[in-house]
Formats: C-alpha cells, sequence, structure tokens
C-alpha cells in the first residue's frame, strides 16, 4: 500500500461539519471569504471554495447571502458549485472518502475495492452514513493512475490497494 499526502487534491475540512449551520455563522462565514477573495463574479469559485471550506459544503444559505453581494442569481450559483467536484452543496460525514473509478484504476482491481467499500460502510456513492462519519463518492482520475487502485479519504491519498486493505485504513481515522 501507498499512503502520499497531497498532490492537488482539493478536498479539506474534517471540523466545523455540521447538518445545521446557523444564520449568524453563514453569514459570517460569507462576510470573511469576500473580504478575501473579493466580491466581484470572477471572484465566484474562490468565495465558494472557502464557504465549503469552512462549513463543509454549501447551504442554501450561503447561497442567498453570496447572491446577494455579488448580484448574481442563486441557480446561477448553484450550477457553478454542482460543477466543481470539490465543492458540495449537502452536509458530508466528517470524513470523504474519493474512490477513483476512471478505467485505468478499474483495470487494475478498482471493482473489488469498490465493493469492498461498498459493503463495509453500507454506503452508496454520495450517500453519507447516518452517523455522520463518512460520505463516500466515485470520482474520476485523480491524476496518479500509476498507483491504482487509488482512493482518498480527506487530504489522504492510498494507491495500489487491496480490498483487504480496505478496513485498515478506515480504521486510521475517527
Ligand atoms: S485512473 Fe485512477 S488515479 Fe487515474
Amino acid at each position: 500500500m501507498t499512503a502520499m499526502s497531497a498532490v492537488g487534491i482539493v478536498e479539506v475540512q474534517t471540523d466545523q461539519r455540521s447538518a445545521t449551520v446557523s444564520e449568524s455563522r453563514v453569514r459570517e462565514v460569507v462576510e470573511a471569504a469576500v473580504a478575501k477573495c473579493g466580491a466581484t463574479r470572477e471572484d465566484l469559485v474562490p468565495i465558494l471554495t472557502e464557504i465549503n471550506h469552512a462549513l463543509g459544503y454549501i447551504p442554501p444559505e450561503a447561497f442567498k447571502e453570496v447572491s446577494h453581494v455579488l448580484h448574481t442569481p442563486i441557480g446561477q450559483l448553484f450550477s457553478v458549485a454542482s460543477f466543481y467536484q470539490m465543492l458540495s452543496t449537502k452536509p458530508r460525514g466528517r470524513h470523504l472518502i474519493q474512490f477513483c473509478e476512471s478505467a485505468p484504476c478499474h483495470v487494475v482491481g478498482g471493482r473489488e475495492v469498490w465493493t469492498a467499500l461498498q459493503d463495509t460502510l453500507k454506503l452508496e456513492s454520495g450517500e453519507t452514513s447516518a452517523d455522520g462519519k463518512w460520505t463516500l463518492r466515485t470520482t474520476s482520475c485523480l491524476g496518479v493512475c500509476a498507483v491504482g487502485p487509488v482512493i482518498t479519504v480527506d487530504e489522504d491519498i492510498y494507491g495500489n490497494i487491496t480490498p483487504q486493505q480496505v478496513n485498515g485504513i478506515l480504521e486510521r481515522y475517527e
């Protein structure tokens, strides 16, 4: 098994994730994001990234606030947020597991690893466990095809993994 530090992976934040975020907290986070990134439409993705980073996802109230600040329709903001994989419009678990489903990983045993992940977590792609610990999702190539099959857990990348190693990897996370 190869464990590498995150290179080019933008999934972060394991704290402050919660199914409910107060409106005042959302406002505070949006204001901080705008102060840091700017308040033009060109700043939209950095702003949304900051919010996602701070809250673990982008709640509806944040879309409303950003829409107001940038004078941009909420639907447009939502489209942008849905386009970028590193952004989430739904609350996530404390840990995000991403499984590479692209062909190079698939042909070296990815399917078996995916089955092991699903069997262990009892989750489908895009689902979050009832205890709020895990969110599981599939993704396209993570850029480290030479060590497939590949999964990431938060900022950690695991390559050359086998189905038998899945449990051991998951046990590393609280
Ligand atoms: S195909 Fe899986 S990391 Fe590239």
